[in-house]
């Protein structure tokens, strides 16, 4: 992150809140490393993650790939320059609309994980290649996706059946492990679990050689020793993949980093707009909430914030409850946290925030969503 250049900003009288703010020389410099720690693979990046103009169109010009989920994304995709080949889909189910355009525009593969997902592209975008999704163990992440999507083996190898019966082209497997997943041992056993599947389509004469890990990649490793780094996952995944997917020559190894590729990229600055004694607690009202920015609490995800001030080292410390500026009694963000004593309109900031805040954000009662200030976006490649 370039620290000096993020601080001043976040520091400017004149910014306003909520604003989040991006730097992508530190993007650029996330995705070198994920280029070192997966030299076989190839990413594409998660657009839902944060659908900023501007990292779509880095990614594009860095010659990866997009992992789209809807109509819309895929539009701001080929916009930012993407053409259909440097585009896949991995959400499970496709309405009609979104199928013919990814047709029409020769998108390279979607996945399916239902009987039904496969009638259906057969019926909107004939002949497409398509991969299946496995239901893998989800345990050792902050934010499960299991249960709502993929399916198990034995389910996978009759979808490739019906797939090929139905003039698709069944190309391999994909998982997604949960977002920000704190446990490498998640993708070893998930790319064990797909080995097995590969081994037996390959079996029954299904040509085999698409293997997407999807995402889950964890932000805050610089602030938090516990969590695995890109360099870490990368080892174990590559190690996984020689050990336990059968020999493929052409096999295309698939990343999708959403929270991985822009997480640590984006601080997040609010202004404190209200403060209360309730009780034992004292309450802090931001400009910012579960709603308009910070939807990821909600979820379970613990904020990591500091105050913005020169004196913040002479303050007291003390413990505060820190609640969104809605009407909604949900709208809270943290309980019993510790900070410098805080006053009306000083301003806090989120660091960790370059993913699924503007994204989750609506400005539910009239409280605007952050505006977006972006940094070093002329930054190159390394
Ligand atoms: C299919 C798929 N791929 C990739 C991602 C990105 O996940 P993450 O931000 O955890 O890397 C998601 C997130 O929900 C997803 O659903």
């Amino acid at each position: 992150m370039n620290t000096v250049l993020m601080d001043i900003t976040l520091r400017d009288e004149n910014l306003v809140t909520p604003s989040l703010v991006m730097d992508f020389a530190n993007i650029h410099r996330t995705y070198d490393r994920f280029e070192a720690a997966f030299p076989e693979g190839k990413l594409f990046y998660a657009v839902k993650a944060n659908a900023n103009f501007e990292i779509v169109k880095l990614v594009v010009d860095r010659k990866g790939g997009l992992e789209i989920a809807s109509l819309a994304e895929l539009e701001k995709s080929l916009d930012a320059g993407a053409i259909g080949e440097q585009i896949i889909c991995s959400n499970p189910i496709k309405n009609p609309a979104f199928l013919k355009a990814m047709h029409r525009n020769h998108v390279y593969a979607m996945v399916v994980d239902s009987t039904f997902e496969v009638e259906k592209v057969a019926q909107y975008a004939p002949g497409s290649k398509v991969y299946v999704r496995l239901a893998v163990d989800n345990k050792g992440s902050v934010l499960p996706l299991a249960g709502k999507f993929g399916v198990s083996g034995e389910e996978a190898l009759a979808i490739f059946d019906l797939a090929k019966e139905r003039g698709l082209q069944p190309i391999g497997l994909s998982f997604h492990v949960g977002s920000q997943c704190l446990s490498v041992n998640n993708w070893v056993n998930a790319i064990k679990a797909c080995g097995e599947v590969w081994r037996e389509a390959k079996a029954r004469g299904h040509h085999m050689y698409f293997l997407d890990i999807g995402g889950g990649f964890p932000a805050g490793h610089y602030h938090d020793g516990t969590i695995p780094t890109i360099e870490e996952i990368g080892s174990s995944v590559m190690r996984a993949v020689e050990h336990f997917i059968p020999t493929t020559p052409d096999l295309m190894l698939i990343l999708e980093p959403g929270r991985g590729l822009v997480g640590e990229s984006g601080r997040l600055a609010v202004s404190v707009v209200g403060k209360a004694t309730r009780g034992e607690s004292t309450w802090l009202y931001l400009d910012a909430g579960v709603f308009n920015g910070l939807m990821e609490t909600f979820e379970g995800f613990p904020p990591v914030v500091y105050l913005m001030a020169d004196d913040a080292a002479e303050r007291p410390l003390m413990r505060y409850t820190l609640a969104g500026p809605s009407c909604d009694s949900c709208d809270v963000i943290a309980r019993d946290i510790e900070l410098p004593e805080i006053h009306i309109n000083d301003r806090l900031i989120f660091i960790d925030a370059g993913a699924y805040t503007n994204e989750y954000a609506v400005a539910f009662n009239g409280f605007p969503i952050p505006s977006v200030v972006n940094l070093n976006v002329e930054a190159v490649a390394a």
